[in-house]
C-alpha cells in the first residue's frame, strides 16, 4: 500500500486585485482574463509576506487542526521554485518557525510546478519505512511575471501543506494510488535564470509543452494501469483555469470520448474544483493542491469512496499523472478556504504595484524593518539584516521576533497559540 495525504491546508496572501481592474488598467477587455484564461482575482504578496510565511502558515493552520501531529513529523520538504537563498531551504525555516522535531529531515525541491509532486511521492514512500512517523509536505510559491506582460494575468501566490502518513485506506483523506506515470522533456518553456525576479516564458510554446506532458504522463500510467474506468473527480495543474479545461479536452481526446461528453465531464469532473484557483491565480507547485483543497471544500464528504485523478506539470519539464481514492479522512478537513478569500483585502492596480514594488524590495539585504504591519498573519517577514532573513511569529502571546543575530531571541521556543 502507497502513504496518504491525511489532511490539508491552505494559505493565501492578504490582499488581491481584480481582473476586471486589471483589464481596465492594461487596455485589455475584461472578458479576456475572464472567459479566456478563467481568472476573477489575482493574489499579491505585500512586504511582510513571502514563500517562509506562506509555507510556515499553511503547516500552522494545519496543526492547529491536528495538534498532535507535530511532534511526529520526521521530514519536512519544501517545493518550490520562488525558494529566498540558493543554499538554505525554505523547509529549514519553516521547522524552525513551527517548532517542529529536531529529529527530523527538513529540505526543499525545486522543479518548477512539479516540485511539490515529487515532495509528496518521495513522502509517500517514505512513511512506509517510518509507520509510527509523519511527514509534513508543503507546496508554496509566488508567480511573477513582468507587468504588462501577457504573463502578468496568470500571477498568484499561496501555500498548501499537506500531512502525509501511512493509514489504512478508510483513514485517509485520499489513499494515493502506488501506480504513476512521469514523462520528463527537456524544454525551454518557462524557467527563470538566478539574475532574474520575473520568470521569463515562451507562453504558447509552454500550452503545447504542458500537453505533451500530460500525454506523456497519461500513457505511461495507462501503460502500468491498464484499463481503468474514468475517476470520478479530475485535477489538473492549474497556472490558469482555462488551461485545466485545455487539458481535459485533450485527456478527452485520448480517451476518444464525444464533444458532448467532454462539455458534460469538465462541468461534474473538472469545474468543481477549480473556484479557488480563479480567485487566487497561479501558486506554481501549489496550484493543483490548492485545486484538491477546492475540491475538498465544495463537495466534503460527499466525496467518500470516490476516484481521483491528479496531473501535475512542471515546466522545464517533468510531468506526472497519478491518481487516489478518498476515504473517511475527509472528515479531518476543516472547511477553510472561502473564509481565507472573504477576509482579504481588495487593492486597486495602483495599490498592487506598489506592494509588488516592495516586496521586491524586501530581497535586499539591510531591508529589515522591526515595526512591519502583521495583517492577520500568523508570521511576518521583516526583511533582510546583514545577509540573514529575520520573521516574527504573530500568534504567541506577545509577537516573538526570530532575528537571527540575537542568539537569546534565538533560543525562544514557544508553544502553539492564539494571540
Ligand atoms: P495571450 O497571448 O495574451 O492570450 O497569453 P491569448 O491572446 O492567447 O488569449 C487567451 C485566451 O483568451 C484565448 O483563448 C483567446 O481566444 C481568449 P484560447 O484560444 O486559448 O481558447 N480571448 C478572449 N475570450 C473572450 N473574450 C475576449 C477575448 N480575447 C481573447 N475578448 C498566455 C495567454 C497563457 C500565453 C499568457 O497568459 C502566459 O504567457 N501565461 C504564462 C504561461 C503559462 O501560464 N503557461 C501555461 C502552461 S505552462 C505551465 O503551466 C507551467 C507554469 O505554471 C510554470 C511552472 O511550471 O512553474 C506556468
Amino acid at each position: 500500500m502507497n502513504g496518504a495525504i491525511l489532511d490539508l491546508a491552505v494559505a493565501i496572501p492578504h490582499h488581491y486585485v481584480s481582473h476586471k481592474e486589471l483589464a481596465q488598467a492594461r487596455g485589455v477587455e475584461a472578458d479576456k482574463y475572464h472567459r479566456g484564461l478563467g481568472c476573477d482575482e489575482m493574489a499579491i504578496c505585500g512586504p511582510g509576506e513571502d514563500t517562509v510565511t506562506l509555507a510556515a502558515e499553511a503547516a500552522w493552520r494545519l496543526f492547529e487542526h491536528n495538534p498532535e501531529a507535530r511532534e511526529r513529523i520526521g521530514l519536512c520538504i519544501v517545493g518550490t521554485e520562488s525558494g529566498v537563498d540558493a543554499a538554505k531551504p525554505v523547509a529549514i525555516y519553516v521547522h524552525r518557525l513551527l517548532g517542529l522535531p529536531a529529529n527530523c529531515r527538513a529540505f526543499e525541491i525545486k522543479h518548477a510546478c512539479y516540485g511539490a509532486t515529487a515532495a509528496l511521492q518521495m513522502a509517500s514512500s517514505w512513511v512506509q519505512q517510518h509507520p509510527k512517523r509523519l511527514a509534513l509536505v508543503i507546496a508554496s510559491d509566488i508567480a511573477r511575471y513582468e507587468r504588462g506582460s501577457a504573463g502578468e494575468p496568470t500571477q498568484g501566490a499561496g501555500a498548501v501543506a499537506m500531512l502525509v502518513g501511512k493509514a489504512d485506506e478508510r483513514d485517509a483523506l485520499l489513499q494515493l494510488s502506488p501506480i504513476s506515470g512521469a514523462f520528463a522533456n527537456d524544454v525551454y518553456d518557462f524557467w527563470r535564470p538566478p539574475y532574474q525576479s520575473e520568470a521569463l516564458v515562451k507562453g504558447k510554446y509552454s500550452m503545447n509543452c504542458y500537453l505533451e506532458g500530460l500525454q506523456g504522463a497519461y500513457e505511461d500510467y495507462c501503460r502500468q494501469a491498464g484499463d481503468e474506468p474514468t475517476p470520478d473527480y479530475l485535477l489538473y495543474h492549474v497556472p490558469f483555469p482555462a488551461m485545466a479545461r485545455k487539458a481535459h479536452r485533450r485527456m478527452s481526446d485520448l480517451r476518444g470520448l464525444s464533444d458532448e461528453l467532454y462539455y458534460e465531464d469538465l462541468e461534474s469532473r473538472v469545474e468543481p474544483a477549480l473556484w479557488a484557483n480563479r480567485k487566487v491565480g497561479n501558486v506554481y507547485s501549489g496550484s493543483l493542491y490548492l485545486a484538491l483543497a477546492g475540491l475538498c471544500e465544495r463537495k466534503g464528504t460527499r466525496l467518500i469512496g470516490r476516484r481521483l485523478a491528479l496531473f501535475s506539470y512542471g515546466s522545464g519539464s517533468c510531468s506526472e499523472y497519478f491518481t487516489g481514492r478518498f476515504g473517511e479522512g475527509v472528515h479531518r478537513y476543516h472547511r477553510h478556504l472561502q473564509h481565507l478569500l472573504d477576509t482579504r483585502t481588495e487593492v486597486d492596480v495602483d495599490q498592487y504595484e506598489l506592494l509588488h514594488d516592495a516586496s521586491l524590495k524586501m530581497e535586499r539585504n539591510n531591508s529589515f524593518q522591526s515595526a512591519l504591519p502583521h495583517q492577520g498573519q500568523a508570521f511576518t517577514f521583516l526583511g533582510i539584516r546583514d545577509h540573514e532573513r529575520c520573521y516574527r511569529q504573530n500568534f504567541a502571546e506577545d509577537a516573538v521576533a526570530l532575528i537571527p543575530a540575537r542568539p537569546t531571541i534565538l533560543n525562544n521556543t514557544r508553544p502553539f497559540q492564539r494571540a
